[in-house]
């Protein structure tokens, strides 16, 4: 199992280009379910997530084609079943989403209930709940939801319980090939979702309202193909940026969208960093100071996003000062709280969703584990300024959802090295 080696104490500095959202490409890619015509996707990041998904689509029948850039054209003319198997599912929970494709496009479905990163519960129960106001047949068993809907499914108003990213992504594709109308509200707002929209939308649905918390959706009898490029990752985005200022650097990011990254950059100006942004670029500098301790609470967009709570935390553990962080998306998210105190870090969890940070002047080199993918960027994040060499374990997670971290630190000067190697224990 692979380990990061890094040694703390340098100021990164230089320009990054941003890959494509992996949270965009995933339910984008399942998109591909719902048309027989060959789609071309691009700026797709190069990711285990990834791979996992075209795997996903190659299994139930779909022919995928990728080419050195990562271009992928996908063609899911016939299908040779509908069943996504626990063996793919488990590793990533975000293969869920084939299940509206299959449902809109096939009428049945049968989908492993996921797995993914251990941050609390995280069930599916909004998903199945609309699935069934759609007219879909559920039945959980044995591990496996099946979804009957042989007459087609019907538009129709749901309104979800809480701000499910998946959960409105799912029920988006599902209801492009409804008959009828379908509305949704208390939609997420995520721009992950705007994109899927946006791509659906190129692919002849007709979506409108995405981006706000209503979205309405008159069903089609058909998609067809598209040429369709992912948007850029606005968390990778983030976790850079977070990465720079915790060193007191400058990094100038290209290929992104500062729209995105509104929340996060006010956090950054406000812990003292200086931000500037074009159309399609962000430049930060922290001339060199400590940070400000900052507090912060995660929201659904345009909220700080829980994708960045950790990072966050880490660039406070070093700050000048003290300060709250409220998780209020998932339970379980402050697994990296005991990792980054075994680096020196002064942080409390007051109750399960909140913890004080006491900023300390330094932090000093010890082994750490990862324990889920963000988390284990905070530990990135604070080894980049503790005295001394950190060994991080099981970067699997952060493989994940961060693509060749190794190279992309490294280019801003981080002192970084990937060990390869077989778990010893
Ligand atoms: C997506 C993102 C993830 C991000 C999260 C929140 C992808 C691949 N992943 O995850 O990186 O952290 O949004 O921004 O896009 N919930 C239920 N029942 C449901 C669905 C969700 O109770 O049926 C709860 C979850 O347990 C969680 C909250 O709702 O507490 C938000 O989850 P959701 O927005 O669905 O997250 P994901 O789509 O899994």
């Amino acid at each position: 199992m692979d380990k990061l080696l890094i040694q703390g104490g340098a100021r990164l500095a230089g320009t990054l280009r941003v890959s494509g959202a992996k949270n965009a490409a995933l339910p984008i890619l399942a998109a591909t379910l719902l048309t027989e015509e060959p789609m071309v996707l691009s700026n797709l990041p190069h990711l285990h997530d990834v791979t996992t998904m075209l795997e996903l689509l190659g299994c139930l029948g779909a022919e995928v084609v990728v080419d050195e850039t990562m271009e992928v054209e996908i063609t899911a003319r016939q299908l040779t079943q509908l069943r996504a198997p626990y063996e793919l599912v488990k590793t990533m929970r975000a293969s869920f989403v084939v299940l509206g494709p299959l449902l809109a496009r096939f009428g049945e479905a049968e989908v492993s209930l996921p797995g993914g990163c251990a941050i609390g519960a995280r069930p599916v129960d909004q998903h199945l709940k609309a699935f069934e106001a759609l007219g879909a047949e559920i039945t959980v068993e044995n591990g496996y939801v099946r979804g009957l809907a042989p007459q087609g499914l019907k538009g129709t108003e749901f309104c979800f319980d809480m701000v499910t990213v998946g959960g409105t992504e799912n029920v988006l594709m599902a209801a492009t090939l409804a008959a009828g109308t379908t509305r949704i509200c208390n939609a997420a707002r995520e721009p992950e979702v705007v994109d899927l929209a946006n791509c659906l939308n190129a692919m002849g649905a007709r979506i409108r309202g995405h981006g706000t918390a209503e979205i309405e959706v008159e069903g089609v009898k058909r998609l067809h193909g598209c040429s369709y490029r992912v948007m850029p990752d606005r968390v990778e985005a983030g976790t850079y940026l977070i990465a720079a200022a915790v060193t007191g650097g400058s990094v100038r990011l290209t290929s992104v969208d500062p729209s995105t990254l509104v929340a996060v950059l006010d956090k950054l100006r406000e812990s003292g960093a200086e931000v500037r942004c074009g159309g399609d670029w962000i430049e930060l500098d922290m001339r060199g100071l400590r940070p400000r301790a900052v507090d912060l609470e995660t929201a659904p967009y345009p909220g700080f996003p829980t994708d960045m709570q950790a990072q966050y935390l880490a660039l406070n553990a070093v700050a000048d000062g003290s300060s709250h962080i409220s998780e209020t998306i998932f339970e379980n998210r402050f697994m990296h709280v005991q990792e980054i105190n075994r680096l020196g870090a002064n942080i409390e969890l007051a109750g399960p969703s909140s913890a004080i940070v006491h900023g300390v002047e330094k932090l000093r080199a010890a082994p750490v584990m990862a324990t889920d993918l963000r988390a284990s960027f905070s530990l990135v994040v604070a080894a980049l300024v503790a005295e001394g060499t950190t060994l991080i374990d099981r970067i699997y997670h952060i493989d994940r959802g961060y693509e060749t971290i190794e190279e992309k630190l490294t280019q801003l000067g981080a002192n970084v090295q990937r060990i390869s190697g077989q778990e010893t224990g």
